[in-house]
């Protein structure tokens, strides 16, 4: 299994913590990156104690599977793959050659001996798994480990699973002593505040199997500089110039002399195409200057026509906004037969077009 994320994003962290926990298997965590010190002051802030965990600290794939044999681990963690270097290849380590060969060296063993190995990989900035995209052919399982290094939140997510759902992920909260699970991502993520600011809308996205409600935050100025900026974070940049020209098109909307800037709270990062209504919702609040109606969140995709277009387990997504407390939710009028509205104890509102948006928040 390949876990890869960005470096300082605690993926050295969230796998000792694992392998802690798993008292009950011989682990061998391998480690080329630090010094037994370091590992002890962490495993120390984890506080976690396992008499049945081993650590090595070594980069040579030749030494250190003369120490698996020794021992006969039951679970095998690398940290990282970059670091190792194989006596078959002359090239450094980090090298394509060099990862390709340890991975290559690691996957044998896997198979042989039929003992889970993770392989720890760092990504760059782009999100190349760095240099060897080759490894994700090579495995069975692609975690992906993602969040913004300056807040707390952490999506593991699975890419790559040739042994069950890609859909699965987990959420976790980078702390003073390690990661820690969050099991109830919704209401951390929505802001909590006194009073109504524009420019703010909630999303009821799906991360995974998971409903998540998200903030989206819109901030629209009059542009100083001739081009006007747009900004995000969080959010497909394409993505908001396609709703800008939407909201252009269909509701005669001068972006073109704005600055915008979208934000999604919690540094999280949204793919979700449901949440385009909440953006285009924060967009227009932000540039009017008016708070939206409190306790009103949005599901659903905005097409290029300005059609309100259905998303998918809209079911989840009104039961989850019902658990949190909303009063209404604004979902796409395609969405009408997926949900029997009975169930909920929220306002279910279906629009079909943007211009009906503007109207239900506004006039
Ligand atoms: P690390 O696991 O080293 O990241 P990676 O292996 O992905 O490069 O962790 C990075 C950061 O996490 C580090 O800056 C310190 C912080 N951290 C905590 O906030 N709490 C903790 O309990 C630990 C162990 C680390
Ligand atoms: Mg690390």
């Amino acid at each position: 299994m390949l876990v890869a994320g960005e470096p300082g994003i605690g993926k050295s962290t969230l796998f000792l913590q694992t392998a802690l926990l798993l008292n009950n298997l011989t682990t061998l965590y391998i480690s080329g990156e630090e010094s037994e010190q370091q590992i002890k002051m962490r495993a120390d802030r984890l506080k976690i104690k396992n008499d049945n965990f081993y650590l090595l600290t070594e980069t040579s794939t030749q030494s250190i599977f003369k120490e698996i044999k020794k021992l006969k681990p039951q679970l095998v963690i690398v940290d990282s793959i970059q670091t190792l270097q194989s006596d078959i290849i002359e090239s450094s380590p980090g090298s394509i050659s060099q990862i390709r060969e340890c991975a290559a060296e690691f996957q044998r063993f896997a198979k042989e001996t039929n003992t889970p190995v993770f392989l720890i990989g760092h990504i760059t900035k782009d999100g190349s798994i760095a240099g060897p995209k080759i490894l994700e052919h090579m495995v069975d399982t692609v975690l992906q480990f993602e969040g913004d290094r300056h807040y707390t939140y952490r999506i593991l997510r699975t890419l790559k699973n040739r042994f069950g759902s890609t859909s699965e992920l987990g959420i976790y909260e980078m702390s003073g002593d390690g990661m820690q699970a969050v099991n109830n991502p919704s209401e951390i993520l929505i802001h909590q505040k006194e009073e109504n600011l524009s420019g703010s809308a909630i999303a009821a996205s799906m991360e995974g199997m998971r409903a998540l409600l998200i903030e989206v935050q819109a901030l629209v100025t009059q542009s100083v500089y001739g081009t006007p900026q747009r900004t995000v974070s969080g959010f497909d940049l394409r993505r908001l110039q396609l709703l800008l020209a939407v909201l252009e098109k269909r509701g005669g909307f001068l972006f073109g002399t704005k600055d915008v800037f979208i934000n999604i709270a919690g540094g999280l990062k949204v793919e979700d195409p449901s949440i385009d209504l909440a953006v285009i919702a924060a967009l227009l609040s932000s540039y009017e200057d008016i708070p939206l109606p409190q306790h009103i969140c949005f599901a659903a995709e905005v097409g290029l026509n300005g059609e309100i277009r259905a998303v998918n387990r809209i079911e989840q997504r009104i039961s989850e906004a019902e658990k949190l407390g909303f009063e209404k939710i604004i979902i796409s009028g395609y969405n009408k037969k997926g949900y029997n509205t009975n169930h909920y104890n929220i306002e279910i509102k279906a629009l079909s077009k943007v211009e009906e948006l503007y109207e239900l928040l506004f006039r």
